[in-house]
């Protein structure tokens, strides 16, 4: 699977331990920065692996920033993402089978490098399951087209 990650600076020994196991479980990785611990701000790396994922260029994106909090906001303004920040991997790999996440988010301050590997392992295992679940997330999507629901 192609994957786009990105992360601010709080993000970058934790970024560097995730591209290096989603390379070995094969899995084509690109960075998108930020590439040093100089602080910068998160929106910026959001929205770039956001724009990635939402234009079909990467199948899916992981993103971090100290809480995931910050870097997820910025992601989900984009049209078409579905990031969903999460620090436990029971809901990272619900969070595709109901709510189609194409993005995975969590805090490099929250979560230690082992857990962010089980975190990212059952988000990547999980399929979307559609069926009752595809109506909610078509509500998401109105929502985001400033439809009525
Ligand atoms: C940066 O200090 C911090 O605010 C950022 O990484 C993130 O946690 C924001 O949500």
């Amino acid at each position: 699977m192609k994957i786009a990650i990105g992360g601010d600076h709080s993000s970058i020994e934790l970024k560097k331990e995730i591209i290096k196991y989603l390379e070995e479980l094969g899995h084509e990785v690109k960075d998108f920065g930020t590439y040093t611990s100089e602080s910068v701000d998160y929106p910026i790396y959001g929205k770039k692996v956001a724009d990635e994922v939402a234009s079909g260029r990467y199948e899916g994106g992981v993103l971090i920033c100290g809480t995931g909090i910050g870097i997820s906001l910025a992601a989900n303004k984009v049209k078409g993402i579905r990031a969903a920040v999460c620090s436990e991997p029971y809901s990272a790999k619900l969070s595709k089978q109901h709510n189609n996440s194409n993005i995975i988010a969590f805090g490099a301050r929250v979560v230690g490098v082992d857990l962010a590997k089980m975190i990212v392992k059952e988000w990547l295992d999980a399929e979307y399951e559609g069926g009752r679940h595809a109506r909610r997330v078509g509500l998401i999507t109105k929502i985001e087209n400033g439809e009525e629901i």
